[in-house]
C-alpha cells in the first residue's frame, strides 16, 4: 500500500495526510516527554489508550454542542480529524493549583483556586512555550478579540464537561491544556477544539487518594505511565472491564 504523505511529527502524534481534502490521519505514538523533550521514553500502550480516551472526550463533547476536529476513530493507533489552521496558544485551565502555576505563585499544590482560571502560552517549542497574555496575542496578531471571546468560552465549556466526567469516576480535573483550531467555510471562519484531549495534557487525581493518573507520574518517576492511563480508561468505560485472565465458571444456584 502506497504510504500515506507524512504532514507533521511532533512529540507524541504524526499526522498524514487524509483521504479527502480537508482531512487528516492523526497517529499516537508510544513516546512520551516531558521538560521540552529533555525528559524522553517509550511507553508501550500509550498512543493505543490516547487515541481511545480523546476519542471518547471528543464525542461526548461533540454530543454536548462542543465543535471539534474529530471525525471518527480508524484503528487502534489513529483518528480521521478535519484538517484546521492551528493557533499557536496553548490554552490552559486550571481549577486547582498545580504544576507551574503552584511554582509561579508559590501556591500549594491542591489548592482549590476560587474560580477556574484561563491561561495562555505561545506555542513555540524552541522558546519553552512561554506564558503569554491577551496583550501580547492581540498584539501579534495570533488571535482576534472575537477569536478570544470564543476560545475563552469553548475552554470553559470543555472544563465544566471534563470535570463532570471525571468526577462521576472519582477524579478531580486539576487542570488542562487544549488546543483551537480555524477552519473556514465560504466567508466563514469557525473555532473548533483541535489536537488531542487525553492523560498527556491533563493533570487527573484519584478523589479518595489523591493518586496521580496523568503524565506527572512519568514527568516525576512515581510508577507506571500505561497502568494509570489504563485505570483512567477502565473507569470511563473506554476499556472493557475484564480484558485480563479468564474466570472459572461459577455455579448459580
Ligand atoms: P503546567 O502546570 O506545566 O503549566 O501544565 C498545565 C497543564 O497543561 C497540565 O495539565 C499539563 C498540560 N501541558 C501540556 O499539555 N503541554 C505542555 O507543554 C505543558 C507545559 C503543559
Ligand atoms: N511540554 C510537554 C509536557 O511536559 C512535553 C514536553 O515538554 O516534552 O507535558
Amino acid at each position: 500500500m502506497a504510504r500515506r504523505k507524512k504532514i507533521y511529527e511532533g512529540k507524541a502524534k504524526i499526522l498524514y495526510e487524509g483521504p479527502e481534502p480537508g482531512t487528516i490521519v492523526q497517529y499516537f505514538k508510544d513516546d512520551a516527554t516531558a521538560f521540552n523533550a529533555e525528559k524522553k521514553a517509550v511507553i508501550e500502550g500509550k498512543g493505543v489508550l490516547n487515541n481511545r480516551l480523546s476519542e471518547f472526550f471528543m464525542t461526548g463533547l461533540g454530543q454536548i454542542g462542543v465543535p471539534t476536529h474529530f471525525i471518527k476513530r480508524l484503528n487502534m493507533r489513529e483518528q480521521l480529524v478535519r484538517s484546521v489552521e492551528i493557533i499557536p496558544l496553548e490554552v490552559i485551565v486550571r481549577n486547582y493549583a498545580a504544576g507551574s502555576m503552584s511554582k509561579r505563585l508559590g501556591i500549594e499544590e491542591g489548592t482549590q483556586l476560587p474560580r477556574p482560571i484561563v491561561e495562555y502560552c505561545y506555542k513555540d517549542d524552541a522558546l519553552g512555550d512561554p506564558l503569554v497574555t491577551e496583550e501580547h496575542i492581540a498584539a501579534f496578531g495570533w488571535a482576534s478579540q472575537q477569536d478570544m471571546d470564543d476560545i475563552l468560552s469553548l475552554a470553559l465549556r470543555v472544563n465544566d464537561f471534563l470535570s463532570g466526567v471525571m468526577l462521576a469516576v472519582g477524579i478531580r480535573l486539576v487542570d488542562f491544556k487544549i488546543e483551537v483550531g480555524r477552519v473556514y467555510e465560504g466567508d466563514f471562519m469557525r473555532l473548533l477544539l483541535a489536537d488531542e484531549i487525553s492523560p498527556d495534557s491533563c493533570r487527573l487525581w484519584d478523589i479518595e487518594t489523591g493518586q496521580k493518573l496523568d503524565k506527572d507520574v512519568f514527568r516525576r518517576d512515581l510508577g507506571n505511565l500505561a497502568d494509570a492511563y489504563t485505570e483512567v480508561a477502565r473507569r470511563l468505560g473506554v476499556l472493557p472491564k475484564t480484558n485480563t485472565a479468564v474466570k472459572k465458571p461459577t455455579l448459580i444456584n
